[in-house]
């Protein structure tokens, strides 16, 4: 089902990635959960997922995009200005959530959320409840990204960092720039070089922690490889592990 949505804010980060806040009348949804947007072009309907930025409750939708070149719709939607219609999917859906989490002592202390590019988004989203912070004792955000322009949403972190000061661990992860405070690896090289446990101060184990990956594909494949190899398991409804992963294409 669609409903039609209006733009109502919109934010560039850089002169591709961009924020999209829409009025629209969606079900309610699980932090980590995307809604489709959508558009038609010569008759047949375009839809995309897209990550829910904004926490569940919120009047709004809100969606952080990269306009791909060549792309179908995202060149479409970087083009969107205040007061602009798009079609919304009015269900949320998506398995990336803290409710697929185990409960109780196989739940783990440690909560890492490791995200390239647009899919820090989630996190946002996951990281503006009460939910982590009260069943973690430490929550981690791993953020890869090419260049320093292309860190969005820095402010709320700064917030969080601000809120949660012990609780809250932020490492930015910049790969085509140096930026100082930030790793200059990917975060692959630096799971595996032991760079990024060590920047946390925490040590990544099957006991310890619950890992959230999301974003570029291969990045998810090798990360949860890494992650393998150091004992960490898939989490499934029918073996909880310690592994929740959502591939971007
Ligand atoms: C569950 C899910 C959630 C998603 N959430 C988001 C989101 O919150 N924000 C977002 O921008 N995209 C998100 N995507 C990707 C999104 O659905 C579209 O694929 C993307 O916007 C490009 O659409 P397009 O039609 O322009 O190009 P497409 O033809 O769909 O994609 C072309 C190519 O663009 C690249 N690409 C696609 N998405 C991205 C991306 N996010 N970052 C970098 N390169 C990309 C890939 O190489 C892909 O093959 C999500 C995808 C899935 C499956
Ligand atoms: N971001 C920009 O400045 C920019 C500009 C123009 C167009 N675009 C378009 O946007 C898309 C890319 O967007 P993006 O930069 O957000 O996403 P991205 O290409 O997935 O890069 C985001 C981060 O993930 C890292 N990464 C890429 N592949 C990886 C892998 N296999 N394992 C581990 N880490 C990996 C990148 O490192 P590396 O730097 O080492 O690859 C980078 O740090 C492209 O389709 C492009 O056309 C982006």
């Amino acid at each position: 089902m669609w409903t039609t949505g209006k733009i109502i804010e919109r934010v560039d980060w850089n002169d591709k990635l961009f924020s999209l806040r829409i009025a629209a009348e969606v079900a309610p949804f699980i932090a980590g959960q995307f809604i489709k947007l959508s558009e038609r072009q010569d008759d047949k309907r375009i839809a995309r997922a897209y990550s829910l930025v904004n926490p569940p409750g919120t009047a709004y939708v809100e969606v952080l995009a990269v306009a791909v070149e060549e792309g179908a719709l995202s060149p479409k939607l970087h083009t969107l200005v205040v007061g602009d219609e798009i079609q919304v999917s009015t269900q949320a859906a998506g398995f990336m959530t803290l409710a697929e989490i185990p409960r109780g002592e196989e739940q783990g202390k440690h909560l890492w959320f490791l995200a390239t590019g647009t899919a820090v988004g989630p996190f946002i989203s996951m990281m503006d409840t009460d939910e982590p912070w009260q069943r973690f004792e430490k929550v981690v955000l791993v953020y890869g990204v090419r260049h320093s322009d292309d860190l969005a949403y820095l402010d709320k972190i700064r917030q969080l960092q601000q809120r949660y000061p012990e609780q809250f661990i932020y490492i930015p992860c910049v790969t085509r720039q140096r930026l100082a405070g930030a790793l200059d690896c990917r975060i692959t090289a630096g799971l595996e070089d032991g760079r990024i446990e060590a920047v946390a101060g925490l040590t990544l184990s099957a006991t310890d922690s619950q890992v959230m990956i999301c974003g570029n594909p291969e990045m998810v494949s090798d990360a949860q490889r890494i992650l393998k190899d150091r004992g960490l398991q898939k989490n499934l409804r029918r073996a909880p592990g310690q592994i929740t992963v959502e591939k971007y294409w």
